[in-house]
């Protein structure tokens, strides 16, 4: 593997494509891009119209960055907490004025209070009912259902609508080999019976010849829920004690007809992720299995390192693989993991250069083809118009493209891409809040940052000129005196 941050801001720089070439790339990028936005509806995505207590606070939590760090970190522990008296111990030690060095009244708990109209007296409770009813709500915003049978309900009017599915079961980092294995259980069981739950194919997505080759159950999963020591200082051990989970899951995908993905965790754990799956590709009964995904992380200074050095490895086992593109659900985490244990930042610190990283990791994917499928994920329109049109140019093979969204977040942007015939697949969560609650987390953050395109668009109002700039060159804004 790669070894950690070779990649210098500089030399990512000096990378940069031919500029012809990219002129005329960039010339359909923008035509693809003022389509998509055309076709977006004039409603805001359900998130940002989301009402009264759980849209007034995350209003606030976009507001107040103080407040937004110490909510979030009271959500993390969230899960531990019972009832609401308990919640308010935790708000009050979460949130303290005195902490703040400010008088009651002007500390976070204050700015709580005033923000949803109480006076300062009793205002615990109040607060902390809000705050629990907020994430609860929160919660269901972003999670499909509580059971495979809930979940099911909302994919069949999903697929009714031409979308696809991944299905994603909550919770991470397991602490005990009985929680490892009860999620082994849970995944096999969606893989054996979730067909049976979704009933016929629907017409939307029968019609869409380029789609029968990828098994209709598709599913994500984190190798971290696979064992309690998944330890990255001794790889061999872990990628044996996942593989004894993973083996039979493949085994019941083979059989089953179903996709499994590997979503990729924190930086630390990208290496021995990546080696769990060469190794299990290896054996013998799994080489060539063609229905197997991973996940590339544009916000890594060394994602294309890592990026090429996979592709290398599947070229030389001829081993077809999908591979979805993210930026990172971690950027805010990897920081302060890094700052705790005293390593340089993995993550670029520059939305423009993510952005730009995201554009050159979709065209070394594309390249790749036939090969490897790329699924672009993104809710951001330049984004996902880059490869719409890179996909144009390079003649790349439709079934070899989709485009990849979360549930709960820009339904518009689905709608517009979908109208634009390309698949569409919707990273679908299941289960309880509390084992969530990190995934929760990962996306209030992403709503409410104040670099979120989504956030730009919807809430902010930015114009379509902005979103859509180039992000390899100085973007409109740049001649702003
Ligand atoms: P944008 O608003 O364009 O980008 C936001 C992203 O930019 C942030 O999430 C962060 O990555 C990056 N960023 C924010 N601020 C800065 C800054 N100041 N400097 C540099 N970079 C910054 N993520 C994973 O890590 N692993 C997965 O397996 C995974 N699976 C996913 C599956 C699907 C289907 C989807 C849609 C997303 C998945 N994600 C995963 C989450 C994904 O990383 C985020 O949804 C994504 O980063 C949001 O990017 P965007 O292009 O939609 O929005
Ligand atoms: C996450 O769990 C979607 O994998 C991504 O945040």
């Amino acid at each position: 593997m790669p070894s950690v941050l070779t990649q210098t801001k500089e030399n990512f720089e000096s990378g940069r494509r031919s500029p012809v070439r990219e002129e005329r790339l960039e010339a359909l990028t923008q035509r693809i891009g003022r389509a998509l936005f055309r076709r977006l509806r004039s409603t805001a995505p359900s998130f940002w119209r989301l009402e009264k207590v759980e849209d007034s606070f995350m209003k606030l939590m976009m507001r107040d960055e103080d407040l937004r760090f110490r909510m979030l970190q009271f959500v993390d522990v969230f899960p531990a907490l019972g009832g609401t008296r308990s919640v308010s111990r935790h708000l009050e030690e979460y949130l303290s004025s005195e902490e703040m060095g400010s008088g009651a009244g002007h500390g976070p708990l204050g700015r709580i209070a005033r923000h949803f109209g109480r006076d300062l007296p009793g205002v615990r409770n109040i607060t902390a009912a809000t705050a629990q009813l907020a994430i609860t709500r929160m919660g269901n915003h972003f999670i499909a259902g509580h059971t495979p049978e809930e979940v099911a309900v909302r994919i069949r009017s999903m697929e009714a609508r031409g979308f696809h599915f991944t299905l994603d079961l909550l919770g991470e980092f397991v602490a005990s080999e009985a929680q490892a294995d009860e999620f082994a259980r849970r995944y096999r069981e969606m893989i054996e019976k979730f067909e049976d739950l979704l009933g016929p194919l629907p017409d939307a997505l029968a019609d869409q010849p380029h789609l029968q080759a990828p098994p209709r159950v598709n599913l994500s999963i984190k190798l971290s829920s696979l064992t309690s020591k998944f330890d990255p200082m001794d790889p061999e051990g872990t990628s044996a004690a996942v593989r004894e989970r993973l083996r039979p899951l493949v085994r019941a995908a083979r059989e089953h007809g179903a996709f499994i993905n590997v979503d990729m965790e924190k930086y630390e754990f990208r290496e021995t992720t990546l080696r769990i799956m060469l190794d299990l590709l290896d054996e013998e009964e799994f080489r060539g299995f063609p229905h197997f995904g991973t996940v590339a992380q544009a916000y890594l200074w060394d994602a294309e390192e890592s990026l090429r050095w996979l592709l290398g490895e599947l070229a030389a086992r001829k081993q077809p693989m999908t591979i979805r593109l993210v930026k990172g659900a971690y950027w805010d985490s990897e920081q302060i993991w890094a700052r705790q244990k005293d390593w340089p930042v993995p993550v670029i610190t520059d939305k423009r250069l993510t952005d730009a990283m995201f554009e050159r990791c979709t065209r070394i994917l594309m390249e790749a083809a036939p090969l490897v499928r790329t699924a672009i994920a993104s809710h951001n329109v330049r984004s996902v118009a880059r490869a719409l049109a890179l996909r144009k140019m390079l003649s790349h093979p439709p079934e070899a493209f989709e485009v990849q969204m979360l549930y709960g977040m820009a339904g518009p942007i689905k709608d517009a891409v979908l109208r634009s015939g390309v698949p569409v697949r919707i990273y679908t969560p299941c289960g309880e809040l509390l084992p969530g609650m990190s995934y929760l987390v990962r996306r209030i953050l992403e709503n409410t940052s104040n670099e979120s395109f989504l956030r730009q668009r919807f809430s902010e109002g930015a114009a379509e000129e902005k979103l859509l700039a180039s992000p390899h060159e100085p973007g409109p804004e740049d001649f702003e005196i």
